[in-house]
Formats: C-alpha cells, structure tokens, sequence
C-alpha cells in the first residue's frame, strides 16, 4: 500500500520557533501513523512576498518546492505564531505563494485533508486557528475538526524548543494521527468528484 504524503508548514522568523516545534510534534504523530513527512520552516523556506501572476517558470525555487509538495500530499499541517490576533504575515505569504497550484488538476488543495496549530502568547490562539480554516475553505481542502490552538506558549516550550506541557504534546501527536486517518479515509474516494466541482464553480460564478 502506497504511503500517504503529509507535509508539515510553519513557523517563525524567532530564533527558536514555538509554532515549529508544535508542528514538529505533530508531524511525528503523523509519521507514528505511518505517513511519510516532510517539514518546511517559513525560516528555512526564505519566501520573498508572493508576486500575483507568477507562474511555476518565474517562481523562486523554494516557491516551486513548496507547491509541488503541497500539491503530491494527501495531508498537510499547518502551524503559525499568532500575531496582533490573527496569523502572521510570513505564515500566510507562504500560503499565498500555493496561488501557484491554481492551475493544476484538481487545483489548489481539492481533497486534502489539514490539520490546523497555532501558538500564543496569551489565550486567543483559536483565532488563528479559524483564519487558517477560511484559507482551507478558499483553496477547497478539508479541516479536521480537531485543531491545536497552544495558548502561553513560553511556558509550554522551553527555550531550547523542548516540549515541557504533556497534555500539549499529546494533543499535538493526536493531531498528526488524526490528519492521517481522515487522509487514508479520503485516497481511496475523493469526495470531490468532477460533477461536484462542476457545481461548486457554478454556484460561486467561476469560469466554466
Ligand atoms: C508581532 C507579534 C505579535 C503578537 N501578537 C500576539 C497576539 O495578538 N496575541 C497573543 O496571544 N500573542 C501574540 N504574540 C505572541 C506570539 O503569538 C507567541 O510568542 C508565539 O508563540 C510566537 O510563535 P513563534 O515562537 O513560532 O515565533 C505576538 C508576537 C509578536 C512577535
């Protein structure tokens, strides 16, 4: 049986990322439940912002890595540090950049299931978390109901990016687990058959 891709996006610019650490728990959790994982850290990624109308031949290499392998997974998990009660700038130029899967088929993340996390300082992280859910619902791919939002996230990290919360990282593990179970349930029979997206670009006006 084919291994199921799941692709981990997230982090920060900070010198130790607390929305890449939880990603990374997650992730694991994803791997326990036999999917292949790969991780990319807005640090390493380097995107400059997103160009409208950039097209895979003129997209910066990361750009391109990014979206391929979005556009192989069959899950995905996303992390970001909330910023002024929403995510942060570099987290969703990083979404902006999978503009460049609006010509594949099927476009965007048509049948991918996405598991949300965020991290915060304070207590409010769920908004993030149900800005993530608007992005999903743009690019046409499935949230799992389950989300992470880790509220206080200086005391559930410590400074050398180590979990020190245990319900934090069980919860963090249950997620990856969970991405991978709707992922394995959705392979076999996408929901989003070709008469369904017909009616989904009728009603909201798209090009035929
Ligand atoms: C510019 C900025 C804005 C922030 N805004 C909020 C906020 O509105 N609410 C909150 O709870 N925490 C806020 N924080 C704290 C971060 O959400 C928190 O430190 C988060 O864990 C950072 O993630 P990171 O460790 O991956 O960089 C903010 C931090 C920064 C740098």
């Amino acid at each position: 049986m084919k291994k199921l891709q799941v692709v981990g996006l997230g982090g920060s610019l900070s010198e130790q990322s607390t929305s890449l650490a939880a990603l990374s728990i997650a992730l694991e959790g994803a791997a326990e439940a036999g999917a292949d994982v790969t991780l990319f850290d807005v640090k390493v990624l380097d995107l400059p912002m997103y160009v409208p109308g950039s097209t895979a031949a003129d997209a910066p290499a990361a750009a391109r890595r990014l979206a391929d392998a979005v556009g192989d997974a069959d899950g995905l998990l996303w992390s970001s540090p909330m910023y002024h009660g929403t995510l942060s700038g570099a987290f969703k130029n990083a979404l902006d950049w999978l503009q460049l899967l609006s010509d594949r088929e099927p476009a965007y993340l048509t049948d991918k299931v996405i598991g949300l996390i965020s991290t915060a300082g304070g207590t409010q992280g769920l908004q993030a978390v149900n800005t993530m859910e608007y992005v999903v619902r743009a690019l046409r791919g499935w949230a799992v109901p389950l989300v992470v939002p880790v509220a206080q996230s200086w005391q559930t990290f410590g400074e050398d990016g180590r979990v020190l919360d245990s319900k934090a990282e069980a919860q963090l593990r249950a997620l990856g687990r969970e991405v991978v179970r709707a992922a394995r349930q959705f392979a076999p029979n996408p929901p989003t058959t070709p008469d369904a997206q017909r009616a989904e670009e009728a009603i909201a006006g798209y090009p035929a």
